[in-house]
């Protein structure tokens, strides 16, 4: 059942990241390398179920008026009681904006390197490929990762913040891109966030919260 489960979220996920690439000032080519790693995914189904409370708390059904986020959303509630998801960052203890985030952010790994996550379902050292889920009123604080990595907002809205960019409102259906080494932040308001995330170049690469 999860491998069935894994395979569909991922074919959901292509069709809106295509859905994605055909809007204006997309960035088509992260895109269409994402669709293609993803399509070389091989799901085993071997991951361990792992309940969080930010996902029992704010991964909801929700009526969506954009079509490829509404069926990602449906299809994640269905699929998150088979998901082994993972609490937010835990090298960070003691950090006060870091625990905050932490008690209310959660994300799984479908696919990744070996050991990467436990929930890692494909294994690859090519794509890493993850859902996340920020409660309302939660900082993810700066950070940046050598990956290339693309988010795709599912439900929810947050503010998004890209290297010295202001911060930008976003909403289900859209792309966001971060570059190599970009250093980026997501602040929720009155919503939680549901969110996909694929890294697409550099996996094994670390992530460090930003402090300067
Ligand atoms: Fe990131």
């Amino acid at each position: 059942m999860t491998a069935a489960s894994y395979r569909s979220l991922t074919e959901l996920s292509a069709i809106a990241w295509r859905a994605a690439a055909a809007q204006p000032f997309s960035p088509r080519a992260e895109i269409e390398t994402a669709v293609n790693l993803l399509g070389g995914l091989t799901f085993t189904g071997q991951a361990l179920p792992t309940s969080h409370g930010a996902v029992e708390r704010y991964l909801k059904p929700r009526d969506l008026r954009h079509p490829h986020a509404n069926a990602l959303l449906g299809a994640l509630v269905e699929t998150a009681p088979a998901i082994d998801w993972i609490g937010g960052q835990s090298g960070y203890g003691g950090e006060p904006d870091m625990q905050a985030f932490c008690a209310n952010y959660a994300f799984c790994a479908l696919a990744g390197p070996a050991g990467w996550a436990r929930g890692c379902s494909a294994v690859s050292d090519k794509v890493g490929f993850n859902f996340t889920v920020q409660g309302p009123n939660v900082t993810y604080p700066d950070h940046a990762h050598k990956a290339i990595e693309l988010y795709y907002v599912v439900s929810g809205k947050a503010l998004w913040k890209r290297g010295g960019e202001p911060w930008v409102e976003r909403y289900p259906g859209d792309v966001i891109l971060h570059t190599a080494g970009m250093r980026h932040a997501m602040k929720t308001t009155d919503e939680p966030l549901v969110a996909m995330a694929v890294w697409i170049s550099d996996i094994n690469s670390g992530l460090v919260v930003v402090r300067a």
